[in-house]
């Protein structure tokens, strides 16, 4: 399998890295600000040159470097993506994007979307977008558990994950800062809150059957009582450490699904509590079930990595998560 590797970020990288696990060939990278001309085994840390430098011009390669599908991991916003993409489908090429708006665009970008859907069949080609969240822990996981049910009446999932790497790229945003700043960070835009909550009550509505009428947000800093020391960022006590970020899907005025992320940085159990996902169905019968143990980078960029495959073999269009068949890993090919 041919791979256009598109955004060479932090999970760009790790995909790079197990993308040679997996004896994928990267034939192409496109950046854009950072690592340009650099060898893509150098910036991923492999320990050897893979003789793929990244370009910043993607005209330079799209339709002209031969490949079978685009790995891309670049931004969340919709219409930034739809950029990218739409020269990738042009050129004929599949794509298996993490982007969180593309997940399921058709209620919260529905003019784009369906561009973006028409031109894929066109090209008789697949866009879809993956990912832990939407992509999985929100949305395919917990209709898994829900295709054991007669009936669902409302759907709750509530995930808990450390997320001291987000500190890392992102401290100075979210993290290390005083309540006042966290509050007024996030009323004017500058601090985000989890992206593609919309796109994923809307995936899941559907997959239900139900139409939302709409949908609420709430959220709250959460503060440290301790000191949490990071590899490059340190939190005193009385500082944001993470936050809760709740949206909640109404139809008729009743919650049907409540969508849940709590992201802490150096999680200490005596104050964050347990991490994992936590699904419950109410329905015929009522469900449980607990997922611990995942890890939001690397879920991400596996959940892309084992997709290629699937979504190269996927019918052409724009589709979500629930069109593709369920993509465990292959056996690794290499010990990098
Ligand atoms: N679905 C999920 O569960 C999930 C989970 C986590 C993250 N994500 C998504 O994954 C994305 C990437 O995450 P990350 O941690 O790797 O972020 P990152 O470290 O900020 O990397 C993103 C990279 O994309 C590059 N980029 C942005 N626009 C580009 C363009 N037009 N052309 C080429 N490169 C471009 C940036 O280049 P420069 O640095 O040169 O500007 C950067 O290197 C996030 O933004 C988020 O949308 C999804």
């Amino acid at each position: 399998m041919k791979v256009i590797q598109y955004g060479v970020g932090d999970l760009g990288q790790t995909a790079i890295r197990l993308m040679a696990k997996k004896g994928y060939e990267v034939v192409a990278a496109i950046g854009r600000k950072r690592f340009l001309n650099e060898d893509i085994g150098d910036i991923s840390g492999l320990g050897r040159k893979l003789g793929v430098k990244v370009t910043g011009d993607a005209e330079s390669v799209l339709g002209k470097v031969e490949a079978d599908v685009v790995c891309h991991m670049t931004v969340t916003d919709f219409e930034e993506v739809y950029r990218e993409i739409m020269p990738c489908v042009e050129a004929g090429l599949n794509v298996v994007s993490i982007s969180e708006e593309l997940s399921y665009p058709w209620d919260t970008h529905t003019r784009l979307a369906r561009e973006m859907d028409k031109k894929a069949k066109s090209r008789r080609v697949t866009v879809v977008g993956t990912g832990m969240s939407p992509g999985w822990e929100h949305d395919l996981l917990p209709l898994t558990v829900a295709s054991a049910c007669a009936r669902v009446d409302s759907m709750k999932v509530m995930r808990v994950s450390d997320w001291s790497h987000q500190a890392r790229s992102r401290g100075d945003v979210r993290f290390g800062r005083s309540l006042p700043d966290f509050e007024a960070g996030v009323r004017n835009g500058q601090i985000p809150l989890h992206a593609g909550f919309p796109e994923g009550l809307h995936m899941v509505a559907t997959a239900l059957g139900w139409k939302l009428d709409s949908i609420i947000d709430w959220w709250e800093p959460l503060v440290s009582k301790s000191l949490r020391q990071g590899p490059v960022y340190t939190i005193k006590a009385g500082q944001t450490c993470g936050f809760k970020h709740v949206s909640i899907g109404l139809i008729d005025g009743e919650a049907k699904l409540t969508f849940g992320l709590t992201g802490v940085a150096n999680p200490v159990p005596e104050e964050d509590g347990e991490m994992g996902t936590f699904i419950e169905i109410a329905g015929e019968p009522n469900i449980t079930v607990k997922e611990a143990g995942s890890d939001v980078p690397l879920g991400t960029v596996a959940r892309a990595v084992n997709s290629l495959k699937a979504g190269v073999e996927a019918r052409p269009g724009l589709l979500s998560v629930l069109d593709l068949p369920v993509a465990p890993p292959l056996p690794d090919r290499s010990h990098v």
